[in-house]
């Protein structure tokens, strides 16, 4: 029997029935490998956040089967799968309780026994990376929506889990957060699932893009995704500016370029085909 590298998520034919008996996901077929970032996207009430639960075995998936880093999911293990991943509430609310922002930071890296010097160490790191240093002696519920978001994510980076699990991380931050955040995110060498409306943060941060209306509508690369608008319509999705402006140009000029998702790809076409001025 190989041993070969445990896949960081695998749901086969995955649902999940609210105990008023909404069925928020059917039929969910999928895998995420070590290291793989992957963005999840679709309309309101898609089961998205229902799924990022069940990945970090909050909840248990009322039918198929769900392993979590090589765990299989059940009653019993679920706490041990919860440990191998961390998952970013889409409302910080949900997230953040203690009474400071440093101790809620704090909070996961000591439940985790590391030493009290390690515990500083991830505390100050994170709240650096997440930009909440000035923050540290503040009481959370009295900060702003998107200073809670950031302190939620300080708290995630501090535990440094396995697999990343993050719901809506970009909403309501100001652009210079969500930029710097993007960074952060795509500098760790982890597994990712990232919920999000913003199909800008999800074309620069993952190659794989997994469309959810309560089943898998589409699970592939940008350019496929670009190529099916029918599905766009029936996620409620929209293109971002770049892509958009490009292949409306594309169908002027009749150029035959391959339509651009971010800002680089889109100046390298620019720079080829129009004529240089001077
Ligand atoms: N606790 C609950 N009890 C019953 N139904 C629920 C519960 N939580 C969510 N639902 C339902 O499950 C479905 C999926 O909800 P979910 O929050 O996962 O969607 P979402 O894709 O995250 O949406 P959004 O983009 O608005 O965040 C919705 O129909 C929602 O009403
Ligand atoms: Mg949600």
């Amino acid at each position: 029997m190989g041993v070969g590298p445990v896949d960081a998520l695998k749901l086969s034919n995955v649902g999940y029935a609210y105990s008023d008996s909404t069925r928020a996901l059917e039929n969910v077929t999928l895998t995420i490998k070590e290291g793989e970032r992957v963005s999840l996207v679709g309309p309101n009430g898609a089961g998205k956040s229902t799924l990022l639960h069940m990945m970090d075995a909050l909840y248990i998936p009322t039918e198929g089967e769900l392993e979590v880093a090589g765990i299989k999911v059940d009653k019993k293990t679920a706490p041990q799968a919860t440990m191998k991943a961390g998952l970013l509430f889409q409302d910080p609310d949900d997230q953040i309780f203690m009474p400071r922002v440093w101790d809620d930071v704090a909070f996961g890296p000591i439940n985790m026994m590391l030493d009290e010097k390690e515990v500083s160490r991830r505390v100050e790191r994170s709240m650096a990376l997440a930009g909440v240093s000035e923050y540290a002696e503040r009481v959370p519920h009295h900060l702003s929506f998107g200073e809670k978001k950031r302190v939620a994510i300080a708290g995630l980076l501090a535990m440094d889990p396995e697999i990343y699990l993050l719901d809506e991380p970009t909403a309501n931050l100001d652009p210079a957060s969500r930029r710097a955040l993007v960074d952060v995110l795509r500098s760790l060498n982890k597994s990712i699932v990232l919920a999000t409306h913003d199909l800008t943060v999800a074309f620069e941060l993952t190659k794989r893009i997994i469309v959810l209306k309560k089943t898998i509508l589409y699970d592939g690369d940008m350019r496929g995704l670009m190529a099916r608008p029918d599905i766009l319509a029936e996620a409620n999705l929209e293109l971002p500016s770049i892509p958009r402006l490009m292949s409306e140009w594309k169908i002027r000029s009749g150029l035959g370029f391959e339509v651009p998702t971010t800002m680089d790809e889109a100046l390298e076409i620019l720079d080829r085909e129009l004529p240089r001025h001077g």
